[in-house]
């Protein structure tokens, strides 16, 4: 089986932005760990891409391939109804979608407060580094949801 680790924009920046945010290791890094991490026959898919519209054709790829998503959507996460109503087609299928962020995002600008994506999301893992990620790949893996 497959798992989709989405990124959205500016995340092909980690390493270099904002190291006291977002710490010091790429996103080279984070496919590296996730690999490590991933249970024999899990396959971790990891993409980025700094435009709303591929994000929404990857969340349709998921839908129609049954494919279980990671997604840090970046800032997009506090406006992006786009990416909202594409998130809301998984539901139908009953594909999960964890929704990630490195930092947390609730002690930080106000505006990252407001995530527009939690209500469709199956939940929201945040404020741990790159483990929110590894955390959410435990979910997806070891664990049923029920
Ligand atoms: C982020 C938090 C967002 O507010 C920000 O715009 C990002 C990264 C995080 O992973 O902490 O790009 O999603």
């Amino acid at each position: 089986t497959r798992i989709l680790v989405l990124n959205g924009p500016n995340l092909n920046r980690l390493g270099s932005r904002q190291p006291e945010v977002y710490g010091s290791g790429t996103l080279a890094d984070l496919e590296r760990i996730l690999n490590e991490d991933a249970p024999e026959g899990v396959e971790i898919d990891l993409r980025q891409s700094n435009y709303e519209g591929q994000l929404v054709e990857w969340i349709h790829e998921a839908v129609d391939t049954g494919t279980p998503v990671i997604l840090n959507a970046g800032a997009l996460t506090h406006y992006s109804f786009a990416l909202r109503d594409a998130i809301a087609l998984l539901k139908e299928p009953g594909v999960p979608l964890i929704e990630v962020h490195i930092s947390n995002v609730h002690a930080r600008d106000e505006f990252r407060h407001t995530s527009v994506i939690s209500a469709v999301s199956t939940g929201v893992i945040a404020g741990f580094g790159f483990d929110s990620y590894r955390l959410a790949l435990v979910q997806l893996t070891a664990f049923s949801g029920r």
